[in-house]
């Protein structure tokens, strides 16, 4: 399967969201059932990298997808050095509330292409509305290595999983840099 070169907004008269499989059904089921609508309601973004060809049903497969909302985080959570200049209330932070690559596509790169997508465009986001900090909630520990290597570091517990977070001032690094 091949992919296409750049992520767009998930729409369902388009995309295949039913042949989609990561291999992990809670991530499969938000995509086919839940993220086109959360962005009806407005609550998140889902965006997806399509396949270049289109299947029988004349809809494209989804290669990866990441889906992100605005969120907020406790200051008392964040390391005494990265707190202390904060005010008191909520911090508010970008959330990666999903993100998946196909089980067809997996190994090839596109976890990486993917986390360091939706990182560029909540860094173009950040340049409009200020937030601390990009966070993330891990499924399983393999999950949080994977996050690791883009330097997402352990915050705190949330509902059974690990937050970790990246200092927006670590990715404004990364791609003022590239540019
Ligand atoms: C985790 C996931 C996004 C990785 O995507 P991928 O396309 O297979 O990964 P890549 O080929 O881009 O690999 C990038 C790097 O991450 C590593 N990696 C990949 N999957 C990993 C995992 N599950 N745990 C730890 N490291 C992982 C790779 O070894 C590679 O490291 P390297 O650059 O040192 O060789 C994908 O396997 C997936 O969608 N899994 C199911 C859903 C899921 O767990 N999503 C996570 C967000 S909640």
């Amino acid at each position: 399967m091949k992919y296409s070169k750049t992520f767009v907004e998930l729409n369902k008269a388009i995309h295949d969201r039913a042949s989609f499989d990561c291999g992990t059904v809670e991530l499969n089921n938000f995509l086919q059932r839940h993220a086109f609508r959360h962005m009806k309601v407005g609550v998140s973004k889902t965006m997806v990298l399509p396949a270049t060809e289109k299947q029988l049903n004349q809809k494209y497969p989804i290669c990866s997808f990441y889906t992100i909302a605005p969120s907020s985080i406790q200051k008392a959570t964040l390391p005494q050095n990265l707190s202390k200049a904060l005010p008191l209330y909520p911090v508010p932070v970008f959330l990666i509330a999903r993100l998946a690559v196909n089980k067809r596509v997996q190994g090839e790169c596109l976890g990486q292409i993917t986390i360091i997508k939706a990182l560029e465009f909540l860094w173009q986001v950040n340049q409009k509305m200020r937030a601390y900090a990009v966070v993330v909630d891990c499924i399983n520990e393999s999950v949080e290595k994977f996050y690791q290597k883009y330097g997402f570091h352990y915050l705190c517990e949330n509902h059974g999983k690990s937050r970790m977070f990246l200092p927006m001032k670590t990715v404004e690094q990364l791609f003022t840099n590239r540019r």
